[in-house]
This record gives structure tokens, C-alpha cells and sequence, in this order.
């Protein structure tokens, strides 16, 4: 087995925010942010009831960066891979996101918890949500989807919330011009049903989920821009990319496809 405190660093693509994400052997080594601690206690209590499909929190190296076990796989980079977007994935991912609400919704926060800031639903938190499960942040196996990482946006939120931020990226709720080419003729509203199906969302919760990413839109784009400016480095970059553009982009054509969607969510 290869050292975890020396050793070859091999550069991860693939992120966009954490400068510098490498792997050394069987680890990744992280910047640590302020919500660090948080996370850690998160990710603990994730290998204490037995959820595989997270990295483990292996301490601290040498130069104060997190070190977390390697999820052996590969992430979804862009242009996305054809088992990306396939519809039997997308009800496996939803199976996913489903295991890791049930095993996260018995974490109890350290008192005092810092989680990064963000957006959230007007409903109450009820569990501390991922927040970002983006193609670039699940491991897949053999193409299917195995686990998740980078649990910097993780927050206290509402289960739908996270699902409203999921969908955004995967079935996906987005402009066709800023969707990935073989993402542009996806029968969203199908994926979507598909999505809660497989999840197992309550009718309830299945009807606010437009709401709540009609929401998220306007609160993501206030909360991406406070970041970039207050930040700048990977927040700044992607803000000069047009992310705030594409966000308002996706807030129009799910307005402009409401019905259809809703009828489909029905
Ligand atoms: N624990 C892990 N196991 C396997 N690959 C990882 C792990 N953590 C990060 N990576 C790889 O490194 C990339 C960037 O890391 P990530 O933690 O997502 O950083 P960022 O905050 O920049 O998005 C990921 O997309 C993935 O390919
Ligand atoms: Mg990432």
C-alpha cells in the first residue's frame, strides 16, 4: 500500500472551486475551507451507519490539507459520457441520493456546526443535504453511479431541496443551449417523474418541486454572485464564464415549460 504522507501527487480534473485536489495512493488531499470540521463530522457519521458510498475522513497531512480515502471510479466529466444520461442511471442515481438522505437523516450537527452559506427552501431543514450532486461530483463504476464527493456545499436543507438541486443538473433543468450535447433532447419531464419515482418522493413534495427550483434559481444566482465577489478565485471564474447568465437562462425555460413539466409531475 502506497504512504499517506508521501508520495506521488497526481492532479484530479474535474472540480471547478478547490484549487489543487490531488491524490496521493489510496487518498485525496483537499484545501480545507471553514466548513471543513462540519463535513468531517458528516462524513464520520455516514461510515458509522455502514453508508459506502462516501469517502473517508483519514485526518490531516503534513501540509494542513484534508486527506479523504480515493473512490475508486471516474466522475462524469464534461462532454458527459452516453451512460450519463441514460434513464435507468438517472433511477439508479435517484436510488442513491434515496440512501444517502436515509443514512444523513440521523446526523445530529456539532453544536456551533459552520456549514458554507447557500440557498436553501423556506420549508424548515430536515436533514443536512449534499447540496451539489453535479455529474463532475458522483463516482461511477462500470457506469453506474456508486458514490458521492465533495461534500463542500453540504448544509441543512430539506430533502426536496437537494433533489430540486439534483434534477437541475441531471435531468436536466436547463436552457438546451447550455445543456451538454447529449443532454439536448432528453424528455425532461419523464426524467423528472422518473427521478421522484425511483426516490420514492410523497405526492406532496412531487408538486412543490418546480416551486422549489424556481426558488433555487433565484436564490443560486444572488448567492453564486455574493461568492464571486466576495471570493473570487474558482467562484470568480465561473461567474466571468456565465453561470449567473445560464441560471437565468434555466429559470426561463422552466417557466416557458411549466405546464408540460407540472402535467408530467402530476
Ligand atoms: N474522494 C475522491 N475519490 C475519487 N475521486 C475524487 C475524490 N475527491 C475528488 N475526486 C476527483 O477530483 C475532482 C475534483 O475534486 P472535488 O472534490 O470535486 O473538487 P471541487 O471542489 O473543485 O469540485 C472530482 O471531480 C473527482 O474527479
Ligand atoms: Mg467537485
Amino acid at each position: 500500500m502506497l504512504s499517506r504522507t508521501a508520495g506521488l501527487e497526481i492532479a484530479l480534473p474535474g472540480g471547478d472551486v478547490t484549487e489543487g485536489v490531488v491524490r496521493v495512493g489510496d487518498t485525496v488531499r483537499r484545501t480545507m475551507g471553514r466548513s471543513a470540521p462540519a463535513v468531517h463530522a458528516l462524513l464520520r457519521h455516514l461510515e458509522s451507519v455502514g453508508f459506502e458510498g462516501a469517502p473517508r475522513v483519514l485526518g490531516v497531512d503534513e501540509q494542513g490539507r484534508e486527506m479523504l480515502s480515493y473512490l475508486p471510479g471516474e466522475t462524469a466529466v464534461r462532454p458527459l459520457p452516453a451512460y450519463a444520461v441514460r434513464d435507468d442511471v438517472l433511477g439508479e442515481l435517484a436510488g442513491l441520493v434515496r440512501r444517502f438522505h436515509d443514512a444523513v437523516g440521523t446526523f445530529r450537527a456539532p453544536v456551533g456546526a459552520v456549514w458554507v452559506g447557500g440557498s436553501s427552501d423556506d420549508e424548515g431543514p430536515e436533514l443536512v443535504g449534499h447540496c451539489d450532486i453535479t455529474p463532475e461530483n458522483v463516482i461511477f463504476r462500470d457506469g453506474r453511479p456508486w458514490g458521492l464527493i465533495d461534500f463542500d456545499m453540504a448544509r441543512p436543507t430539506t430533502r426536496l431541496f437537494d433533489i430540486a438541486t439534483t434534477v437541475r443538473h441531471w435531468a436536466p433543468i436547463a436552457d438546451p443551449m447550455d445543456r451538454d450535447p447529449r443532454q439536448r433532447c432528453l424528455d425532461v419531464g419523464g426524467r423528472l417523474r422518473l427521478f421522484c419515482d425511483a426516490y420514492g418522493l410523497g405526492a406532496k413534495e412531487r408538486r412543490r418541486l418546480l416551486d422549489v427550483s424556481r426558488l433555487r434559481f433565484g436564490r443560486s444566482y444572488a448567492a453564486m454572485k455574493a461568492r464571486a465577489d466576495s471570493e473570487g478565485g474558482g467562484w470568480a471564474r465561473m461567474w466571468e464564464d456565465g453561470a449567473g447568465d445560464r441560471i437565468r437562462r434555466a429559470a426561463a425555460w422552466l417557466d416557458a415549460n411549466w405546464d408540460e413539466l407540472a402535467f408530467c409531475l402530476r
